[in-house]
């Protein structure tokens, strides 16, 4: 029997299929979405028109956007069984813990779209549409709310906004908004769309697909990090502290959220985005004090570890400008990433080879089974 080749922890460096949705240039921090630059992109487009690229590998002419906005629009409603469901989870649970339960509860009730690689297409619209309604649905009870009305005219992220906080943003929040979900939408084979891929690979569904991947963004070294970014800066306080608490955390050999990436190993170029955005909007608002933490953070942590800021460190600070609870900032993510996840899925449709990597075995062999009443 050959030997297995060398463990690779982490999957670390692994090339593990072809791919033409997203690259990431991990020594010139450069991301590009089906071709084009993530700058280009942030800067002149909107998160429709780069989910229409991931989608369909070209950006959509005029009446393609428009034609792709209004159906999103009417997708956005929930089931009435699954409000009613969303409606009777607990109010404490954690947003991701909801939308994980509610996307696999959705399929439910989307038969014909739950058929592996049937009409995935039509699939990815009505997730990327209906997440930011799932969010709202839990957000709106839980803090008394009134219900969520279906507002079809709203782009994606101004529809988030009214759907979170109850009212329309403005345009420089809206803004604001749309091009962190641009930035947010597709970053290669992270975890959770590697989690959608090896679960699109057994020919599962795309709704199974997308539980995976929630399941996989939640945890605190992936999407729940912005959350985590914000705890910290709480817990500093002042840019005084930012010395002393980043230091104590490193001798106890604790990680700084929003700092480090398995694959730049320079600033990765959405930090750099966010980073004017916590700025410009927190100008706007008259409310720098995360804006200046961050950037004395990242000083004494570049100084200290050498490490550059990831996506999840700006983020936090431009979602608490608007009002958005800390709790909300990964599934927002989601909200964002689900289009890069059913991009990916679709394109594993079209490619589709059982994802199984091996193990290398270091038990034991050959031991003497031992009889129930002999054990010890
Ligand atoms: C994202 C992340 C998991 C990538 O890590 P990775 O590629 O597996 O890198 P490693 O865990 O091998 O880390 C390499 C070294 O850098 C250190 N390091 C990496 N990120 C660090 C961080 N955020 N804070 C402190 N030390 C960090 C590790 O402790 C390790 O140091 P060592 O060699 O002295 O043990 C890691 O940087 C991290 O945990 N970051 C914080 C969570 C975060 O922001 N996640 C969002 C990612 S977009």
């Amino acid at each position: 029997m050959p030997e297995p080749a060398e463990v690779q922890r982490g999957l670390q460096d692994v090339v593990a299929l072809e791919s033409r949705i997203c690259f990431i240039d991990g020594r010139q921090g450069r991301l590009i979405y089906q071709g084009y630059d993530i700058r280009d992109l942030a800067a002149h487009s909107t998160f429709e028109e780069v989910a229409y690229l991931l989608w369909y590998g070209r950006l959509p002419t005029r009446s393609q956007l428009a034609e792709l906005r209004t159906r999103m629009g009417a997708l956005r409603t929930l089931p009435e069984p699954l409000v009613r469901q969303i409606d009777q989870m607990p109010a404490e649970c954690h947003p991701m813990d909801i939308l994980r339960t509610a996307v696999s509860a959705l399929a439910l009730f989307e038969p014909d779209e739950t058929k592996p690689g049937a009409s995935s297409i039509g699939g990815a619209q009505r997730l990327t549409a209906v997440f930011p309604s799932i969010l709202a649905q839990f957000h709106r009870r839980r803090t008394g709310m009134p219900p969520l009305g279906a507002r079809p005219e709203l782009s994606q992220a101004a529809y988030l906004i009214y759907a979170l906080l109850d009212r329309d943003p403005t345009d420089l929040e809206a803004r604001a908004v749309d091009e962190a979900l641009i930035l947010h939408a597709d970053h290669e084979l992270n975890a959770s769309t590697f989690a959608a891929r090896v679960t699109a690979s057994t020919l599962s569904d795309l709704y199974s697909s997308v539980t995976s991947a929630v399941g996989a963004l939640k945890g605190p070294l992936h999407g729940g990090a912005a959350e985590r970014v914000m705890e910290l800066l709480d817990e500093i306080g002042s840019v005084a502290r930012t010395e002393e608490v980043v230091r104590e955390k490193l001798v106890r050999h604790e990680r700084i959220m929003g700092f480090g990436h398995r694959v730049y190993k320079v600033e990765d170029p959405r930090a750099t985005i966010l980073r004017e955005w916590s700025r410009k909007l927190g100008e706007a608002k008259g409310d720098t004090h995360y804006y200046e933490l961050l950037r004395a953070l990242e000083t004494v942590v570049h100084r200290e570890k050498g490490l550059y800021p990831n996506v999840d460190l700006y983020s936090g600070s431009i979602y608490s400008l608007l009002g958005i609870p800390h709790d909300l900032f990964t599934p927002i993510f989601a909200s964002s990433r689900v289009a890069g996840w059913t991009a990916h899925v679709l394109e594993e449709y079209q490619d589709l080879r059982l994802i199984r990597p091996m193990a290398k075995y270091i038990g034991a062999v050959d031991l003497p089974y031992i009889a129930i009443d002999e054990r010890t």
